[in-house]
């Protein structure tokens, strides 16, 4: 494991929320096949890959001291100042929570947010949405529950829908989000997945 990898580990090592080590790795790993297909700058899209939950607001005292630690970590491996700024610019523009994040500026960035949001469906995302339900405590699904308007991204955090309406409210719309082609192709395989996936699920709930 090289001193990203291993800084990553350590800092995210004590995360609940699902972004855990392995969904770095995960975003990580898509982000260096996007950026090889689209002719990106790989050193950049894995770096801030690898560390845009790093300064997430909820493993630091503020976003922008969670900020302030990947910097001083870029500044101590010897990142170029250039490279650097482009990371702290995708990793600050990608936290913004809520709908209304800014587009991403650069190539690389809309790669990294397109690896990140590709972790969130397919077999993975499926995986990660029961997860994510179970450790709440929410039932998986249930036949009587009807789609509901939320004012805000804290409202619906809060709401205890099931697993399975969380792919209506925000997983089976994440294809549409892509911003690179390759981003869509992939996006587009796990989103037929998941449409299959669903199918099933419904069938086997009445007994077929
Ligand atoms: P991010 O901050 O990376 O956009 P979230 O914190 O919203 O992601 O979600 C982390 C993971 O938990 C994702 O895979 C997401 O689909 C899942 N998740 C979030 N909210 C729910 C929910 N209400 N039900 C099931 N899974 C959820
Ligand atoms: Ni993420």
């Amino acid at each position: 494991m090289n001193r990203a990898e291993q800084f990553v580990k350590e800092q995210l090592q004590h995360d609940s929320s699902g972004h855990d080590w392995w969904h770095a790795y995960r975003v990580k790993q898509t982000a260096a096949a996007i950026a090889e297909r689209e002719g990106a700058d790989s050193q950049v899209c894995i770096l801030a890959a690898l560390l845009h939950d790093v300064a997430d607001p909820k493993l630091n005292p503020s976003k922008e001291e969670g900020l302030r630690k990947v910097e001083g970590w870029l500044q101590a491996e010897a990142v170029s100042a250039e490279a650097s700024e482009h990371i702290l610019g995708i990793i600050s523009t990608m936290s913004y929570s809520g709908g209304n994040r800014p587009p991403m500026q650069t190539l690389e960035g809309r790669i990294v947010q397109d690896a990140d949001r590709l972790d969130a469906i397919g077999a993975i995302g499926i995986g990660r949405a029961f997860a994510y339900g179970g450790a709440r405590g929410r039932l998986m699904y249930d036949p009587g529950e009807s789609a509901r308007e939320f004012q805000s991204e804290a409202e619906y955090r809060n709401h205890r829908g099931t697993t399975i309406h969380h792919f209506d409210e925000k997983l089976l719309k994440l294809k549409e989000l892509m911003n690179t082609e390759s981003g869509r192709e992939l996006a587009e395989q796990r989103h037929q997945f998941m449409l299959e996936f669903l199918d099933r699920f419904h069938k086997e709930w009445e007994g077929n």
